[in-house]
C-alpha cells in the first residue's frame, strides 16, 4: 500500500462575500472538503485553499445599500463563511480573501508579466453608461423588453422567457437597476487579456488529460468559436484593484478572484514556512488541483492556464468540474423554500447526513445533481444508522458489560477481515477518482456483510448460553473490528462520526495504513449512540425557515411562474379573434381519442363542429345545454375523425381543464370582446 508521497495543493471556487452559502455551494466544498481528507488519510502532503471572492460591482453596490462600507461587508461575510464551513466540517488550511496585500501584489505581477511579453492590448470601447449614477453599467445591471419576444423585465444580457441572448444595447426601453435612469452609450479605453496567443498551448494542456472528457468537449465548441479577447478592465467606480500605470481603471474582478488561490497559498506559506515556489514555479512537481462549478469553467478552463503560462507560472494539474444542486428536481427556490442556507440547515440537521448524501450521489461527472428529500431521509436513515451504526451498537454493550470493554486476543474470521481489507483498493480508487456515489455502495455492500455475520452469529443468543462466553466475545469483538474498517472508509465523508467513533474505541485517528492492523486485547470505551435517524418533521422545519416572502419582481409561484405572461399585443391583434357564445347541443366521446369530446355548437342560427380536448375533465353526458366561449374564426382544421371548426375557451396548464361559460343573459351568437 506504500506509494510516495504527492504534494498536492487543492483549492475550491472562492465564493462571491456578497451573500451566505447555501445547499448548491456545498456540493463543491463537500466535494473538495472529501477529496482533500482522503489525501491526508493516504498520507499525501495535501492543502486545501480557498478565500472569499471580494471585489466587484455588486459586492460595492451592495455595501452601499447596506450602508456599510466595502470592507466593512467583506469582514462580516468573511466571518458568516467561515463559521458556515467550519460547522459542516469543510476543513480549510487556509481560508483568506482577494481583497489582501498578497492578491494585489499577484494581481500586479502577473498583469505587469502579461504586458511586457505583449499580452494585453488597449482599444477604445462603447458601453452602456448610468448618466444618473455616473458608471458603467455591467450586463446584470440592466433591465429592459427582450429584443425578440418582448418580455418585459429582462436582464440585459439574456431573456429567461425565450432564452435569446444579446448585448444590453439590444434591448427595447432599457433602464438602470441601480438608478432607474435610461442608460446612454459612452466611450472608454478598455484593457483586453489576448488569450488567442495562448490556444496551441490550451489544446496541448487540454489533451494533457487535465479536465473530463465532457469538459473537453465544451471546450472544443469554444475554440471552434474562436477565442475572442478577453476585456479585464473596469472604470472607476469600482471596488477592486486598480491596475499599475492606469489611473482610474480597475482590474475586472474575474482578472483578480483565480489569483487569490495563490495569493491564499502565500498568506498559507507566510504562517507556516512552505516554499511557494516550489508548488508554482513552472517545472513544479507539485500538483494544483481546482474544484469548481460548470458554470465558471471558461473562466478556469481558459483564461486561468493563460494567464499562468504568460505570467511564467505552472499550469494546473487538473481542474474538476461538477453539476448544479436541484432540489426535488427544481432550481432552488425562495419561495417555495428551497434555497436553503447552510446555516438554516444546520440550525436542525446534522451537517454529516448532507455530506453522505451528497457523497452518495457525486461522480466525476457534471450532470446535475438532486437533493429529494424523501430519498435523503432513507439513504441517512436506512444506510448510516441502519446499517453502519447498527453494528457497534449491536456489539459494543456485550463488550462493555461482559468483558470490561475488553477485546478478544485474535481475530475471529480472518477470512472475512481479509475481504474488508482487499475491498480498500477499489474504495481507494474510488476516491481518488471522485466516484464518491460508487465508494459509498461498496462501503455499504461491507456494511450489509458485517450485519449478516452478526445475524448468523447471534452474540444475543449466545450469550444466553452457558459455555459460549469467549464465542460472544470473538463474535462481538470481530464485529466492532469490521465496524471499525467502515468508520474507516467512511471518514472523509464523515469525520465527525469517525472521531467519535475512534473516541469509542479508544484508537488514535484513523488513517488508510491502519486497514491491516485490527484491534487486539484492547479495551474500548463505553458506547454511546453515535447518530440519530432524520425526521421528516426535522427536513420539514428547515423548509419553511427557508421560506421567504417573494417580493413582486424576484420570483414568482404558480402559474405565471411556470407560464409567463405572452408578449404583448395590440388592440388590433386582439381584435382579429372572433369570439362568440355558443350553447353545447351534442357531445360524443371520439372512438380512439382519449382526450377528445366531439361538440356540436350552436352559434345562434349555425351550427359548429369542435373536437375539444377536455375528455379528462369532463364526461360527454354532462355538457349538452351548456353556454360556453368559442373562437368562431379559427380556420378550419382536419383532423383523424372529422373537421374542427373552431375551439372552445377553458383554462388550464397545470392542473385540470376548466371550461369557461358565461354569465346568465347571455345567448348564442353574442360576440364575447
Ligand atoms: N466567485 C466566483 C468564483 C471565483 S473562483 C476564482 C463564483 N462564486 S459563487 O459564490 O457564485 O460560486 C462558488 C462556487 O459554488 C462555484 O464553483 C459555483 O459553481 C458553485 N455553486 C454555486 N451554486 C451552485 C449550485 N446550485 N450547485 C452546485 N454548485 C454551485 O462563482
Ligand atoms: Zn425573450
Amino acid at each position: 500500500m506504500s506509494q510516495p508521497t504527492r504534494r498536492i495543493l487543492v483549492t475550491s471556487a472562492l465564493p462571491y462575500a456578497n451573500g451566505p452559502i447555501h445547499i448548491g455551494h456545498l456540493v463543491e466544498y463537500i466535494q473538495t472538503d472529501i477529496w482533500v481528507r482522503f489525501q491526508k488519510m493516504r498520507g499525501h502532503e495535501c492543502h486545501y485553499l480557498c478565500a472569499d471572492d471580494a471585489h466587484g460591482t455588486p459586492i460595492m453596490l451592495r455595501a452601499e445599500q447596506d450602508g456599510v462600507s466595502p470592507e466593512q461587508l467583506i469582514e462580516q461575510v468573511w466571518q458568516e463563511h467561515r463559521a458556515d464551513f467550519t460547522d459542516f466540517l469543510v476543513e480549510f488550511d487556509n481560508y483568506y480573501s482577494t481583497h489582501s496585500p498578497e492578491n494585489r501584489h499577484y494581481a500586479e505581477l502577473i498583469y505587469r508579466r502579461l504586458n511586457e511579453s505583449g499580452h494585453i492590448s488597449q482599444r477604445v470601447i462603447t458601453q452602456a453608461y448610468d448618466p444618473e449614477k455616473l458608471m458603467f453599467l455591467p450586463d446584470r445591471f440592466i433591465k429592459g423588453e427582450c429584443p425578440r419576444c418582448g418580455a418585459a423585465d429582462q436582464y440585459g444580457d439574456s431573456c429567461e422567457v425565450c432564452g435569446a441572448t444579446y448585448s444590453p444595447t439590444d434591448l427595447k426601453n432599457p433602464r438602470s437597476v441601480v438608478s432607474g435612469a435610461t442608460p446612454i452609450l459612452k466611450e472608454s479605453l478598455h484593457f483586453f487579456f489576448k488569450l488567442g496567443d495562448f490556444e496551441a498551448m490550451l489544446a496541448t494542456w487540454i489533451a494533457s488529460g487535465s479536465i473530463q472528457t465532457q469538459m473537453a468537449n465544451k471546450l472544443n465548441e469554444w475554440f471552434t468559436a474562436g477565442l475572442q479577447e478577453w476585456d479585464i478592465s473596469r472604470d472607476a467606480p469600482y471596488w477592486g484593484f486598480e491596475i499599475p500605470d492606469a489611473p482610474g481603471k480597475y482590474f475586472y474582478v474575474w482578472l483578480d478572484a483565480p489569483i487569490g488561490y495563490m495569493a491564499s497559498f502565500q498568506n498559507y506559506c507566510d504562517r507556516t514556512g512552505l516554499n511557494f515556489d516550489d508548488f508554482w514555479n513552472p517545472d513544479s512537481s507539485a500538483e494544483v488541483v481546482h474544484f469548481i462549478g460548470k458554470d465558471i469553467a471558461y473562466f478556469h478552463i481558459l483564461f486561468w492556464p493563460a494567464m499562468l503560462t504568460g505570467a511564467d507560472f505552472r499550469k494546473p494539474t487538473a481542474v474538476h468540474c461538477h453539476g448544479f444542486l436541484t432540489v426535488d428536481g427544481q432550481k432552488m427556490s425562495k419561495s417555495r423554500g428551497t434555497f436553503i442556507k447552510a446555516r438554516t440547515y444546520l440550525n436542525h440537521l446534522r451537517p454529516e447526513y448532507l455530506r453522505y448524501y451528497f457523497a452518495s450521489k457525486l461522480s466525476d461527472g457534471i450532470d446535475d445533481l438532486d437533493l429529494n428529500f424523501d430519498d435523503f431521509l432513507q439513504r441517512v436513515n436506512s444506510d448510516l444508522v441502519g446499517k453502519v451504526v447498527n453494528i457497534a451498537s449491536r456489539c459494543a454493550s456485550f463488550i462493555t458489560r461482559r468483558f470490561n470493554g475488553q477485546l478478544a486476543d485474535s481475530v475471529a474470521e480472518p477470512v472475512l477481515y481479509a475481504e474488508f481489507v482487499v475491498a480498500s483498493d477499489s474504495i481507494a480508487q474510488a476516491y481518488e477518482q471522485r466516484e464518491f456515489g460508487r465508494a459509498m455502495r461498496e462501503i455499504m455492500a461491507l456494511a450489509d456483510r458485517a450485519n449478516q455475520y452478526i445475524d448468523e452469529k447471534k452474540p444475543w443468543a449466545l450469550a444466553k448460553q452457558t459455555g459460549a462466553v469467549t464465542e460472544v466475545q470473538a463474535v462481538c469483538s470481530m464485529g466492532l473490528n469490521l465496524f471499525r474498517l467502515l468508520a474507516l472508509y467512511l471518514k472523509p465523508v464523515l469525520p465527525g462520526v469517525a472521531a467519535e467513533v475512534e473516541q469509542f474505541l479508544q484508537i488514535p485517528p484513523l488513517c488508510w495504513d491502519d486497514i491491516a492492523k485490527p484491534m487486539r486485547n484492547h479495551v474500548i470505551a463505553e458506547f454511546k449512540p453515535l447518530m440519530q435517524r432524520v425526521e421528516m418533521a426535522q427536513i420539514a422545519a428547515v423548509v419553511e425557515d427557508s421560506k421567504e416572502q417573494s417580493s413582486a419582481s424576484e420570483e414568482a409561484v404558480g402559474p405565471l411562474a411556470d407560464d409567463p405572461i405572452s408578449p404583448t399585443i395590440t388592440i388590433e391583434d386582439f381584435a382579429k379573434v372572433d369570439l362568440r357564445i355558443a350553447r353545447i347541443v351534442k357531445a360524443e366521446a371520439v372512438a380512439g381519442a382519449d382526450k377528445l369530446v366531439r361538440l356540436e355548437l350552436d352559434l345562434g342560427g349555425e351550427t359548429r363542429q369542435v373536437f375539444a380536448g377536455i375528455k379528462s375533465a369532463y364526461a360527454p353526458e354532462d355538457l349538452p345545454g351548456r353556454l360556453t366561449v368559442m373562437v368562431a374564426n379559427l380556420a378550419p382544421r382536419k383532423m383523424r375523425f372529422g373537421v374542427s371548426e373552431g375551439m372552445v375557451l377553458a383554462a388550464g396548464g397545470g392542473g385540470g381543464i376548466y371550461l369557461l361559460s358565461p354569465d346568465s343573459g347571455a345567448e348564442p351568437g353574442m360576440r364575447v370582446k
